[in-house]
């Protein structure tokens, strides 16, 4: 694995690769993480991953500071997965002239996390397009644990992207049920046994809550009562029906956002 830090050593590194493909993340690498390396590494000649703790995403500046740095950890584990490249560029690299303030992305920002986190999808959506003039990747792996990311991601690929394909991969999970995620690190045991018992209500009751939207209101109460102080929001969303072309058939998932102290987690199921 090439560990690479300079743009312009990259783009000398990478240069002749045919199918490179891609997976972006801020670290503290888990299965989840690896899981889209697996697949990448699967279907191109070569894989790179980024790791960049990207600032601008953060609504909160306590939440870009405690956000879990693991590098030395996180260099061992994409070496023994056999990534070809890591990049991991300073700040000023991805960000010579300050952030794009004109990105225009789908108005499906407007929603779910959009409305708690102003200016957070512009700033995942502008480091994406940053990464992707740099790199130039065949293909892009991304999460479908942030299906509003991916979403959003895929349709700004896609208008402006022409030679980059997203694909989105399967949620990984704890035995548990609970959804790998970097921030989980930051939770405390009591805490994760929490979060298990919210998927595990979800996934029970996913029909119900298709089937009628007043059930959410019950839902809320069981999710208080379990310890949650606040939810932002849990609503049932048609993904088919989210960024054009629509698809007529209905897949209804159930997104969630809640806080465990001071922790945010996000699931869909
Ligand atoms: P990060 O949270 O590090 O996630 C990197 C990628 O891994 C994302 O595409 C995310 O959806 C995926 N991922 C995270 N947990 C997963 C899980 N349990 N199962 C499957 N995939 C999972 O998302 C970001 O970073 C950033 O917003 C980024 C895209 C890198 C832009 O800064």
């Amino acid at each position: 694995m090439k560990i690479i830090e300079s743009k312009n050593k990259l783009i000398k590194f990478i240069d002749k690769e045919k199918k490179l493909g891609f997976i972006p993340t801020m670290g503290a690498i888990h299965q989840g993480h690896i899981s889209l390396i697996k697949r990448a590494a699967q279907e191109c000649t070569k894989t790179i991953v980024s790791i960049f703790v990207n600032k601008p995403q953060f609504n909160k500046k306590s939440d870009f500071i405690s956000y879990p740095r693991t590098l030395s950890k996180d260099i061992s584990v994409l070496k023994k997965n056999k990534v070809s490249y890591l990049y991991i560029p300073k700040f000023n690299e991805i960000y010579p002239r300050g952030y794009n303030k004109n990105i225009k992305i789908s108005s499906f920002k407007e929603r779910l996390c959009g409305k708690f986190r102003p200016g957070h999808f512009e700033s995942v959506v502008d480091v994406i397009d940053r990464f992707i003039r740099i790199i130039k990747p065949k293909r892009i792996y991304l999460g479908n644990k942030d299906m509003q990311q991916l979403k959003i991601v895929e349709e700004f690929i896609k208008r402006k992207h022409n030679d980059t394909k997203v694909i989105g991969c399967k949620t990984v999970r704890e035995k548990n049920g609970i959804a790998l995620s970097s921030r989980n690190l930051l939770l405390t045991r009591k805490e994760k046994i929490i979060a298990s018992k919210i998927y595990k209500l979800l996934i029970k009751n996913k029909k119900k809550l298709i089937n009628d939207k007043n059930y959410l209101k019950l839902i809320r109460k069981i999710i208080f009562k379990l310890g949650v102080k606040k939810i932002d929001y849990i609503e049932i969303v048609d993904i088919n029906k989210i960024t054009k072309p629509f698809v007529k058939k209905k897949k209804f998932k159930v997104f969630v956002a809640y806080y465990l102290g001071k922790i945010r987690l996000i699931d869909n199921v």
